[in-house]
């Protein structure tokens, strides 16, 4: 089964073929990154008008490598949130007028459950697992009972993880988008250089905010002491040292805890490379991590959950912004 997916949630437009929920069989993105850079963050009226201008090319282009039929297709899914109202709005437009011309069903995708699904291509994965989905919006660990069936075990109870990425990196100077940039920067920095709190939270939720707060602290000190510039490296080693820390324990406890044996790491900052490697040969447990470009918004996750958990929906479904 050939399923056609449509991705515009944030600041990627993104369309896919995928088939059976595991094979790419055509995919198109372009990011926004660029366009956004200059304000420091995504501007959602900006970032709307640039889905509208590309997104019907790339559905082209989509069907042209494919070199299918439209109509043999199984279905047109579209995340339909959470998200920003104006931008997902237009990929949900593209998705009706595609499915309503070429009589096919529409599918609603949700964006959580989609990262999730990026596990999927090219591998095995089957549920039960353990997943962490840590984003730009979302910092929760869920655990899949079945392929449809989801419950939070954990979650944020303040900022997501990309969240305070993107945060501090603005404090550090770093720019726009945070996380790849701390990313970079932490590779030659000591993550011993400053111990930053981890966040007092019980259980398996999560606290970022304390830890930003922090950072912010700390760099305020280190001016006012004067003495050249600030150690960059070493502040965004230690600050991704203090949430990679938590986000690994918090979810290996829920996984040996719940007796399940796979792991599966969703949304951009499981791009983090420090994070994957932190999973890297845990005994008795099989750790799944996209390819880090399925990790950030993507078309193919879209695709691969239409197979999956994509449930289709009436013509006169709209999207929404906050997670339900
Ligand atoms: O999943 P995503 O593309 O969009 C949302 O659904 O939010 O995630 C974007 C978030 C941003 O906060 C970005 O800074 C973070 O993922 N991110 C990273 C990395 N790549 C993207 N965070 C840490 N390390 C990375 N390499
Ligand atoms: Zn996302």
């Amino acid at each position: 089964m050939l399923f056609l997916g449509l991705e515009s949630s944030c600041d990627e437009t993104a369309v896919a073929i995928v088939e059976d929920g595991r094979k790419v069989i055509a995919s198109r993105l372009i990011s926004q990154t660029e366009v956004h850079k200059a304000f420091g963050g995504v501007v959602p009226e900006v970032a709307a008008r640039r889905h509208l201008e590309v997104i019907n090319d790339l559905v082209a282009e989509v069907l042209d490598e494919a070199a299918i039929d439209p109509r043999t297709l199984a279905g047109v899914a579209c995340t339909t949130g959470p998200g920003l109202i104006g931008t997902l709005l237009v990929g949900l437009s593209c998705a009706k007028a595609l499915a309503w011309s070429y009589d096919l069903p529409l599918l609603a995708v949700d964006h959580i459950f989609a990262h999730v699904c990026a596990n999927y291509i090219d591998t095995d994965l089957e549920p039960p697992f353990i997943a962490l989905v840590v984003s730009g919006g979302h910092s929760q660990i869920m655990h899949f009972e079945s392929y449809k069936q989801a419950s939070i075990v954990g979650q944020t109870i303040d900022d997501a993880s990309g969240e305070a990425y993107d945060k501090v990196a603005r404090l550090l100077g770093l720019g726009y988008p945070g996380g790849p940039a701390i990313d970079q920067a932490a590779i030659k920095g000591n993550p011993k250089a400053f111990r930053f709190p981890e966040g007092m939270v019980s259980g398996s939720d999560f606290s970022f905010s304390g830890l930003k707060t922090a950072v912010m602290r700390t760099v305020e000190n280190l001016e006012a002491q004067g003495g050249g510039p600030l150690p960059v490296s070493d502040l965004a080693a230690s600050f991704q040292d203090a949430v990679n820390r938590v986000l690994f324990r918090k979810t290996l406890t829920v996984a040996q805890s719940a007796g399940i044996s796979q792991i599966v790491l969703a949304g951009g900052v499981a791009a983090n490379s420090d994070l994957r490697k932190r999973f890297e040969g845990l005994d008795h447990m099989r750790v799944f991590r996209p390819s880090p470009a399925l990790c950030t918004d993507n078309a193919v996750m879209v695709a691969a959950a239409a197979y999956y958990s994509g449930e289709p929906v009436p013509f006169s479904v709209s999207a929404y912004s906050r997670q339900h």
